[in-house]
């Protein structure tokens, strides 16, 4: 792909550390790629020590250590207290395997600052299932620790067809376990979860009820316990402003040091993607031919190129589009303006049809390559 006509980019704001990709869950909607087993070697400590105060000197204020599951690295803690004492605020992210006493203890030393803990389901069965591990009883001692160790309780939990009767049983756990906020994210249909849309894709019904059951606890409980309902875009007329517009503030790493615009910019063939092995953090933010590649405006087609809206959604999702339409710069198939939008349409009332998991069984995350994702 060629570099487009740049504007002049602002620094970026947070830096996503993808530390691994390896982890001991198997979520079917996972978005890390589905070929991530053909991915490079992780980066050593000190390079990621290296990416971590270059991002700093160039404006980040926020990282998140994230994967797969980023207690698998022991090095996780001198990552920590190193970003912390650059002045960055720390945000853990993960299923919480791995999260003992010791391991909370030594993160609470070097300085981390925030801890957000997935859940799966409200229920041990649908917890395990869709995880594919004993892991329920595991993350509520998890959130108890966490809850020891002074942290704000901050739980997410991926939505989609399955859970989403169980919202109010989700949040109702999440005040039990005394959650200060709560993410209920509906899936994105990135990576795994694009290989299992079918099986995951609610209706519009399981949405509208879920969601006034939302409003109905926020009215109840007041600021006790912040809820954060992401709807999918697949049921939006407009698209999302992913990341905020491309290379305008995210600044992903991923465990090979392929330096990402977006979590799913690994989809995007052609896409030449810099590694923070082989050129400084600055060069790869202002410099490279994949972080320009989708800034501003030049590289849009109609519908965009003369949409007023352009400025609000920057297009919607660079990966999305090409997902679905096989374009990366055709205007996101969620928009009613995209002549693609039947694509969107078509999958939701394609996924009715998949009425039961015997019928098309969920294809778990694992580390397995598989070439035809
Ligand atoms: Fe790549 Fe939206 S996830 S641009």
């Amino acid at each position: 792909m060629n570099q487009t006509a740049t504007p002049a980019a602002s620094a970026p704001l947070w830096l996503l550390a993808e530390l691994t990709y390896r982890c001991p869950l198997h979520c079917p909607f996972c978005y890390n790629p589905v070929d991530a087993a053909r991915h490079g070697p992780e980066l050593d400590t000190e390079t990621w020590l290296r990416v971590i105060s270059e991002a700093r000197a160039l404006g980040a204020v926020q990282i998140g250590f994230s994967g797969g599951e980023p207690l698998v690295r022991d090095d996780l803690e001198t990552l920590v207290g190193h970003a912390r004492g650059l002045g960055y605020y720390t945000n853990l992210i993960t299923s919480g395997v791995g999260l003992n006493e010791a391991r909370i203890a030594a993160l609470k030393e070097a300085g981390l600052d925030h801890i957000q803990l997935s859940f799966q389901d409200s229920t041990r069965e649908l917890n395990d299932f869709l995880s594919s591990t004993r892991t329920f009883e595991l993350k509520r001692k998890v959130a108890g620790l966490i809850k020891g160790h002074g942290y704000p309780m901050v739980l997410n939990c991926v939505l989609h067809r399955y859970n989403l009767p169980h919202v109010a049983q989700i949040i109702d756990m999440a005040l039990d376990l005394g959650a200060e906020y709560l993410e209920l994210a509906n899936t994105q249909y990135y990576g795994w979860a694009l290989l299992n849309r079918d099986q995951l894709l609610p209706t519009a019904e399981q949405l509208r009820e879920a969601e006034e059951t939302v409003n109905r606890y926020r009215k109840l409980i007041g600021t006790r316990c912040r809820i954060l309902f992401v709807v999918p875009d697949y049921f939006e007329q407009r698209p999302k402003a992913c990341m905020n517009g491309w290379g305008s503030v995210f600044l992903g790493v991923a465990p090979d040091g392929t330096a990402l615009p977006c979590h799913a910019a690994r989809s995007l063939p052609g896409l030449d993607l810099p590694n923070v092995g082989e050129m400084s953090l600055e060069k790869v933010w202002y410099e490279s031919a994949g972080f320009n590649a989708f800034r501003g405006e030049a590289w849009m087609r109609e519908p965009c190129r003369t949409c007023d809206e352009r400025e609000v959604d920057h297009g919607g999702c660079r990966c999305q589009a090409y997902l679905l339409t096989g374009d990366a710069r055709a205007a996101d198939p969620v928009c009613a303006k995209s002549p693609h939008h039947g694509e969107v349409e078509r999958a939701v009332k394609f996924a009715r049809r998949v009425t039961s998991v015997e019928e098309r069984p969920l294809v778990f995350r694992s580390m397995a390559a598989r070439t035809d994702g």
